[in-house]
């Protein structure tokens, strides 16, 4: 995308309507990495429309899974436990959660995969998934000690029981899958709660996981199984739209089949407690996950102090959470959440940025930011720095902005919701 095709946000008058959301982008690479391993054909639905996702698929398919894909619906005929070597690097994308759960998968494998990505993953740190594989047995080589490419000699792996030093689903996720093909029982502790996807979807294969407060467990050399689902509405895309019902009077927006998984909604209890009123529908469990119908209207948009726990469940939710905290009547304050410096971008810096061209006052933390209530941004020049979150949350602060914004670089949405700004403009009330 050039300067002359950059989207235009013009400040709109409300957001009313139904959203329709891509499937769940965490639930999607779940199922293809299992539907891959698994035995018989997986079909999925509503299956994720993310890049991110597509870089799943491409990898899984040079693990020898054959995948047909039908606009939202994905079949996966998985290999029954046996992954072919791969013939050519597996091209993870700008997809961390790729190279760090497949890292996992295939670590346990006797062969030599590489994995690589673009340029922002390709910086970003493997050093949280090299360390736990390598000492269940796998040989990991990465570039400047723990940056992509990686070569993963995989081996017949053994159980362990991992303490994670980070509070990450990803690398929780990826003890588990190697766990999967280990000998014996792999174990990880997690002094914070992290999204549960992996368990749930791994039970929904047909495995036996243990899940205890602070800890799951699973035996090696079990069989997975296909199974036929629904990807529920991805919740963590639904923020942006959640934000801007916040931040208009008479808002109103509905969302269908989305997902509700306590690990994840987080973002509904803060936007709840800030003032917007959320009404639930038609909830009901698939596969573990739950999903529902969500309404949301305006009220009031109070103010929050999020740190902690919620930090780190919210992770992804954040920038959004900081670019609509201008418009609060108290404020946001932000603390605990260092990781979003590793993100897709440093996320702390790209928000600040961003907030700095809307003449927005705050203070930026080393982890997070202190922003006050009850200011007006102004439009600007706005940069995604290529980040799909930075791009989308900006677009959102944009529409209560006095005067227009542009939005440099902002088909980085594609990497989770590339129909983002269409479905925007589906909802705006100028
Ligand atoms: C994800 C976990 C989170 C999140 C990412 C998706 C997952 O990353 O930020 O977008 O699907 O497990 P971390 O595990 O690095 O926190």
């Amino acid at each position: 995308m050039n300067a002359e095709t950059d989207p235009i946000i013009k400040p709109a008058r409300t957001v009313r309507g139904s959203v329709r959301l891509p499937g769940d982008k965490s639930i999607s690479h779940r199922y293809a990495m299992l539907g891959a391993v698994a035995a018989g054909a997986t079909r999925l639905d509503n299956f994720s429309t993310a890049a991110d996702c597509a870089s799943t698929l491409g990898c899984v398919e040079a693990l020898g899974a054959r995948v047909t894909r039908t606009g939202g619906k994905v079949e996966i005929e998985g290999c029954g436990g046996e992954l072919a070597a791969p013939r050519r690097a597996l091209d993870c994308g700008n997809s961390g959660s790729t190279m760090r759960m497949l890292s996992g998968v295939v670590a346990g494998y006797g062969f030599r995969s590489e994995m690589m990505g673009d340029e922002s993953l390709s910086r970003r740190p493997m050093g949280r998934i090299i360390e736990p594989l390598t000492r269940m047995g796998a040989r990991i080589k990465a570039s400047d000690g723990d940056r992509p490419p990686l070569v993963i000699e995989g081996a017949q792996l053994q159980g362990l029981t991992y303490e994670m030093p980070v509070t990450s689903a990803q690398v929780k996720s990826c003890v588990l899958l190697a766990g999967l093909r280990a000998s014996g029982k792999t174990v990880v502790q997690e002094k914070i709660a992290t999204r549960d996807h992996t368990e749930l979807a791994l039970r929904a294969f047909g495995a036996h996981v243990e899940s205890q407060a602070g800890s799951v467990s699973i035996e090696g050399g079990q069989r997975l199984t296909a199974i036929e689902a629904y990807v529920p509405g991805d919740l963590s895309t639904a923020t942006f739209f959640l934000c801007a019902a916040a931040m208009f009077a008479e808002s109103n927006l509905i969302f269908d089949h989305v997902l509700l998984n306590p690990t994840r909604a987080g973002i509904l209890d803060v936007l709840a407690t800030m003032g917007l009123k959320v009404g639930f529908l038609k909830v009901e469990d698939l596969h573990g996950e739950t999903i529902g119908s969500v309404q949301v209207q305006s009220g009031k948009l109070t103010g929050a102090v999020i740190s902690g726990a919620l930090s780190a469940a919210l992770i992804d939710e954040l920038p959004a959470l900081a670019a609509l905290a201008p418009y609060t009547r108290d404020g946001l304050e932000i603390r605990d959440a260092r990781e979003l410096r590793v993100k897709e971008s440093d996320r702390i810096a790209a928000v600040s940025e961003n907030l700095r061209r809307m003449g927005v006052r705050f203070e930026e933390r080393e982890d997070g930011w202190k922003i006050p209530g009850q200011q007006q941004p102004h439009g600007a020049e706005l940069e995604s720095f290529g980040d799909h979150r930075i791009a989308m949350a900006f677009a959102i602060a944009a529409l209560r902005a006095v005067g227009e914004s542009r939005i440099r670089h902002a088909d980085a949405v594609a990497v989770s919701f590339p129909e983002f700004f269409t479905t925007l403009a589906s909802v705006v009330e100028a």
